[in-house]
């Protein structure tokens, strides 16, 4: 394990090239001195002339441009919905606090401005029990569908973040459509199984009855899966797997559906599993390929190389109870956050968006998370909540790409590269660090670090942990009439990686 770990971003906005100031910084450290802290300096960090240059030299190129930032967040699964909804009934101030807190996105808020929640469609192993929205056998064109079957806590938690959140990015998907038994299931069960050959004709017509339910409750989703976790069939909770060829037939039946009841814009994604299944189905499926975080990131670079023009969302990664909280934090900005969204991603979510501090409430009988899953939030039935580690990688993140302005754009990638002596410095200070088991060789090292920008200099020396940066500076045409935000990402855990930075 190497220690020395940091995330910057830039904002920059219209003033004169001289006047570049960095004015905001938000801060999480290994130590936790810093808890996504603002430490808006009193007196901006002028970039002026360049001089010798620092320990690290990053240096920002934002003539490169790259994939657009979607967002940051994770699932309302019924449990944690269930969390929320009894949070608000036993102290409704502390439910508005934590929402806004997660949500809000006001520019200078003291909050992490999350905007992409994943939403199940019927039970998922986060349910209290197993529902489905079609539960009519030999109903095929749903007319008793029926979305009102998931509880009410589900609609009403998201229609308050959405009050919170304008930007608020709503993607559902399917554990597993149908639980009664002869019913478009070959198990007659919602736990494990396929489609039936019968049913895969009719899927996509459930499919749009899933997004005109959402739309009905004024929650139009961004985005839909086909199905979550297709090579996974599990007896013991809400599962389906769907071959290559299955999922190809759908999308492309309920892509023509979609576009002509008025879904046009909403993003169909294929292959919501792991990375491990790369080469092997999403690749094969030549859909917008959306992934798990098991296998490794390195993976989703295949995917990348292969359709540099397709959506790549990350949509799931949990925490377990009980490990590491400065080690979980450098593995998501190394794989989800930082790294992750250099090979593609337009998304970073984790799994539950609450639990309590069990990882409860659930499915009765699931045998998932067995050693217990983390989430993003913990709400404890007294009326109390409080952020894990999970939060705090994510907000360092979220906080470079929402909008500045009301109704902006969101943050775009864009090139950066480390020069100078920052790979001598961060892999000495990497060696005297040593490993996150050991203790005793635990010696975090500051990053005196320059800052590159349009021909002007930076200085900031980067504590261990994820660190945040804004700045101001002229649109790249030089037309005053035409603002761009910027926003840099960056990260070393200790050996040079690609900073990433995103506009
Ligand atoms: C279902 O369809 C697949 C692919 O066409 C075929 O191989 C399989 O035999 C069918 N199964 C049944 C039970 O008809
Ligand atoms: C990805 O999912 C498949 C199917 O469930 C499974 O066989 C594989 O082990 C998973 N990969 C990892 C790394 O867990
Ligand atoms: C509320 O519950 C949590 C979790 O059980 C506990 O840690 C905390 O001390 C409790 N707080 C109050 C005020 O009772
Ligand atoms: C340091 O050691 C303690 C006690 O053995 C352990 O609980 C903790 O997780 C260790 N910290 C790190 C960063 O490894």
């Amino acid at each position: 394990m190497r220690f020395s770990s940091f995330c910057s971003v830039l904002f920059l906005a219209v003033e004169l090239a001289v006047s570049q100031q960095i004015w905001d910084i938000w801060q999480t450290t290994w130590d936790r001195s810093g808890l996504f802290t603002s430490l808006a300096p009193s007196t901006p960090i002028n970039f002026v002339s360049p001089g010798a240059i620092g320990m690290a030299d990053i240096v920002v190129d934002d003539s490169e441009v790259f994939q657009t930032i979607y967002g940051f967040g994770g699932s309302l699964t019924d449990s944690a919905a269930q969390l929320f909804n009894n949070l608000k009934t036993k102290n409704s101030a502390n439910y508005w606090t934590l929402l806004d807190y997660l949500f809000s996105p006001t520019d200078g808020a003291n909050a992490a401005g999350l905007n992409y929640i994943r939403v199940p469609l019927g039970a998922s192993d986060f349910s209290a029990n197993t529902y489905t929205y079609a539960t009519s056998p030999g109903d095929t064109s749903f007319s008793h569908f029926n979305i009102n079957n998931a509880p009410s806590y589900v609609f009403s938690t998201l229609q308050d973040i959405l009050s919170v959140n304008r930007y608020l990015k709503i993607h559902v998907l399917p554990w597993s459509p149908a639980s009664v038994p002869g019913w478009m299931k070959n198990s007659g069960t919602m736990n494990g199984g396929s489609l039936t050959n019968a049913s895969v004709a009719i899927y996509a017509n459930y499919l749009l009855k899933c997004l005109q339910g959402f739309q009905s409750k004024g929650l139009t989703p961004f985005a839909i899966s086909i199905q979550n976790e297709p090579m996974n069939s599990d007896t013991t909770y809400p599962s389906c797997s769907m071959t290559v060829a299955v999922e190809a037939q759908i999308g492309i039946a309920f892509r023509a559906l979609m576009n002509d009841n008025g879904f046009g814009d909403v993003l169909l994604i294929g292959y919501d599993h792991n990375w491990s299944g790369v080469s092997t189905y999403a690749i094969p499926l030549i859909e917008a390929a959306p992934r798990h975080s098991l296998g490794t990131v390195n993976e989703q670079s295949t995917f990348q190389s292969a359709f540099p023009n397709y959506d790549i969302l990350f949509t799931e990664c949990t925490g377990t109870i009980g490990s590491d909280w400065w080690s979980d934090i450098k593995w998501y900005m190394d794989n989800i956050f930082i790294v992750g969204l250099g090979y593609g991603s337009s998304t970073g979510l984790m799994w539950n968006l609450a639990l309590d501090g069990n990882g409860d409430p659930l499915l009765p009988g699931s045998d998932s998370c067995t050693n217990g899953c983390r989430g993003i939030v913990q709400i404890n039935s007294n009326g109390t909540y409080s952020v894990n580690q999970e939060f705090y990688a994510m907000a360092q993140a979220s906080k470079a790409i929402i909008p500045k302005d009301v109704g902006g754009p969101f943050g775009q990638r864009i090139g950066v590269s480390v020069g100078g002596e920052l790979n001598w410095a961060l892999i000495v200070g990497a060696a005297h660090i040593g490993d996150d088991t050991d203790n005793g060789t635990w010696d975090p090292v500051a990053v005196p670090t320059t800052i590159e920008f349009r021909g002007m200099q930076a200085s900031y020396t980067f504590p261990v942990g994820v660190t945040t940066l804004w700045w101001f500076a002229p649109a790249p045409s030089f037309n005053a009439e035409e603002e761009d935000s910027y926003a840099l990402y960056s990260e070393t855990d200790g050996k040079q990686h690609p900073l990433r930075f995103f506009k």
